[in-house]
């Protein structure tokens, strides 16, 4: 073998830098610039295959994306949002080049500002205690009626879907999970308040939540400290931080119990919520964990008239040896389909009584919030 060819092999130049467009043939004047500046240092990637590339670690070598669009993309702008957000939260510079698009559009979409005070958010907690209680559509919808208490005063509050596996927080609210959420979750310690932003999504531009991650986790994939990371950056930059817990207990459900300013456990009135919240005061007590921290809330309660159905909740607590604490009534069918149209009750059903009930908590919670967390609230030491 001869010397000459060894030194021609060489390692090809990393890519730094990328086109990300529906057609890079469209866009012949960003070619040219391409090559003048970037040489042999550049690729070019559809939006499909730019938020697959992003978790590739061919990607860490990037140093800026160019999208380029025109009219016919303003169709597909969430994607466009997402590639950019993506991109943000990877520290890849985003240029955004626009041929023919309306003036509104794009709105660079980064994540909510940082907050320049540590706010120091009420933690909200929120567990089901068998599946289907309706835990998340509580979280939901408590975290919305939160959001929108004011017209425009409102607090800061952030959604956090820790419900790994299963979450459905980004279903009933209509947004994807995305890439970036297990990122953050499997790099916690150099997840800083920026990071921790752009990570969150927007809903009505009013809430903003963390989503389950796009692929199932295995709960003790993230420690308690990767978890109180998250919880950590969301209280500081919001009011209110509401949690979607998963329904088994994971190593980090005690550090979430101890936290918690309040941890709601859902059930309804049948023996398989009576037998897991059973199970789960007797684990917490062999523990030593807080079991009297946790708020029990009766979902789909039985009507006030509802004499016979009032005594059984008697019987419940009394077995149990709980408090009730809030009762929920059945809202029926419009809360299944506000669900399945990822909005929340305000919007899709006002005057439902779940819808209701969950005003008053919110409500309530926002008082309590309103007069605990002010005078604490301190200049961030950055
Ligand atoms: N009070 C209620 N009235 C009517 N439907 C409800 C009520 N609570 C929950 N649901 C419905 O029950 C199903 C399960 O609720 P969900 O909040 O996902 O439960 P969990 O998170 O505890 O598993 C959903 O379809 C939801 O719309
Ligand atoms: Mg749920």
């Amino acid at each position: 073998m001869s010397g000459s060819t060894v030194a021609l092999e060489q390692e090809p130049a990393p890519i730094v830098a990328c086109t990300i467009s529906r057609d890079v043939q469209m866009f012949d004047l960003l070619i040219e610039d391409m090559e003048a500046e970037m040489g042999e240092t550049w690729g070019d990637l559809s939006l499909e295959d730019a938020l697959a590339f992003f978790s590739q670690p061919e990607s860490s070598d990037l140093e800026f994306v160019a999208i380029a669009m025109d009219e016919e993309d303003e169709a597909n702008l969430s994607q466009i949002a997402e590639v950019i957000r993506q991109a943000t939260a990877r520290n890849i510079k985003a240029l955004v080049i626009a041929e023919e698009v309306s003036p509104m559009v794009p709105s660079v979409p980064t994540g909510p500002a940082v907050s320049d005070v540590n706010r120091e958010g009420v933690l909200v907690a929120i567990h089901g205690l068998a599946g289907g209680t309706g835990a998340t559509t509580l979280a939901v919808n408590l975290a919305w009626e939160l959001a929108t208490i004011h017209k425009t005063d409102a607090p800061r509050v952030c959604l956090i879907d820790l419900d790994l596996q299963f979450g459905s927080v980004s279903t009933y609210l209509d947004l994807p999970r995305r890439e970036v959420i297990y990122e953050l979750l499997s790099d916690t310690a150099s997840m800083d308040d920026e990071s921790f932003m752009s990570g969150l999504l927007t809903f009505n531009d009013r809430l903003h939540v963390f989503t389950a991650p796009a692929d199932m986790l295995p709960l003790d994939l993230v420690s308690p400290d990767d978890i109180m990371a998250v919880i950590g950056k969301a209280r500081a930059n919001f009011d209110f931080v509401i949690v979607d817990m998963p329904r088994t207990i994971v190593q980090w459900t005690e550090s979430v119990l101890t936290a918690a300013h309040v941890y709601f456990s859902t059930i309804e009135l049948d023996m398989r919520s009576a037998q897991n919240a059973l199970r789960m005061i007797r684990a917490l007590k062999a523990e030593e964990l807080p079991h009297d921290k946790i708020r029990y809330v009766l979902n789909r309660a039985p009507k006030f008239t509802d004499l016979n159905g009032k005594s059984r909740v008697k019987r419940l607590a009394e077995s149990l040896d709980i408090t009730i604490d809030l009762q929920l009534p059945d809202g029926l069918k419009p809360v299944v389909q506000a669900g399945d149209h990822g909005v929340p009750l305000a919007e899709a059903a006002t005057k439902n009584p779940l819808r209701k009930e969950i005003h008053k908590l919110a409500q309530q919670l926002h008082a309590i919030g309103a007069q605990d967390a002010e005078p604490k609230k301190k200049k961030k030491g950055k």
